[in-house]
């Protein structure tokens, strides 16, 4: 079967075009993997070709064997529908979890993105805290997160609080929270350790100045946390230019009996 045809393919481009068209990826900014099933590299493996063994630059033994498809370092979401082979690559990690190979797309001379060891570092942690249900991992360039890491303390609890706070759906959408990262040099392993910390807990994390970072089960649910985020983000910069203070909030007690409507525990420490 040809790769392009599978639809873990398909869902992976259509999220990158969405991406693209929500304005989160100027130039090359931004990237996404996907978690191959066993089964589903199983029947497109005779497209690979195998190329020479490198060294991630970190261990990750959880991810041992795994396959991913994954966006070229330095290529344009707004390319990735017109050329997938020139700007999508799929990677296999070695059974010792500390090297890779490319074994398909990246023609051109290609590499996959510089955010590699951060993406898989949360790849092995999300696999872990998930049971192996996690499977993508989104970066992106949001304007109004990036704006609000600028206004914001940069701390869980604040941006957690906030955004929850101005549209009722948010604690529905990422009941856990979501984490701050502060700001770390882009591809660093110190950006790929302090964001694996916060993914023990959460399924997203604002990078601050720079972005944001999503993980989940499928494309759907990991761009529409993207989405969620961002647009809660956008409603309380609107809020908050407008000069007025808030006249009125939902209450720490309306959260709780949301809580109980929906099945979901959410930490008091985010009520506050
Ligand atoms: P890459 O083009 O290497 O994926 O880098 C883009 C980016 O957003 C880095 O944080
Ligand atoms: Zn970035």
């Amino acid at each position: 079967m040809l790769i392009q045809e599978t639809e873990w393919f398909k869902g992976f481009v259509r999220m990158a075009d969405d991406g693209y068209g929500m304005g989160w990826h100027e130039c090359n900014g931004g990237n996404l993997s996907y978690r191959i099933r066993e089964e589903e590299a199983e029947v497109v493996k005779e497209s690979f070709k195998n190329r020479e063994w490198k060294d991630i630059g970190t261990n990750v033994p959880g991810l041992c064997g795994e396959f991913f498809l994954i966006t070229g370092s330095g290529k344009f979401f707004r390319n990735i529908s017109l050329m997938p082979e020139d700007t999508l690559g799929i990677i296999e990690v070695d059974s010792t979890g500390s090297r890779y190979r490319l074994v398909w797309g990246y023609v051109n001379g290609a590499v996959p993105t510089s955010e590699l060891i951060t993406h898989l570092m949360n790849h092995q942690v999300k696999k872990r805290v998930t049971e192996g249900r996690s499977r993508v991992i989104y970066h992106a360039h949001p304007s109004d997160i990036i704006a609000l890491s600028f206004i914001l303390p940069l701390e869980d609890e604040v941006f957690t609080r906030e955004l929850w706070g101005i549209m009722t759906e948010c604690p529905i959408v990422f009941p856990k929270g979501i984490g701050v990262v502060p700001w770390l040099v882009p591809g660093s392993v110190e950006l790929g350790k302090a964001t694996a910390k916060l993914m023990e807990k959460y399924d997203a994390a604002v990078w601050a100045h720079h972005g944001m970072f999503a993980t989940g089960e499928d494309f759907d649910h990991t761009f529409g946390l993207m989405h969620t985020i961002e647009k809660s983000a956008g409603i309380l910069i609107r809020q908050m230019s407008a000069g007025r203070e808030k006249l009125s909030c939902i209450t720490a007690d309306q959260f709780r009996s949301l809580a109980d409507r929906y099945g979901i525990s959410l930490d008091e420490r985010f009520l506050q």
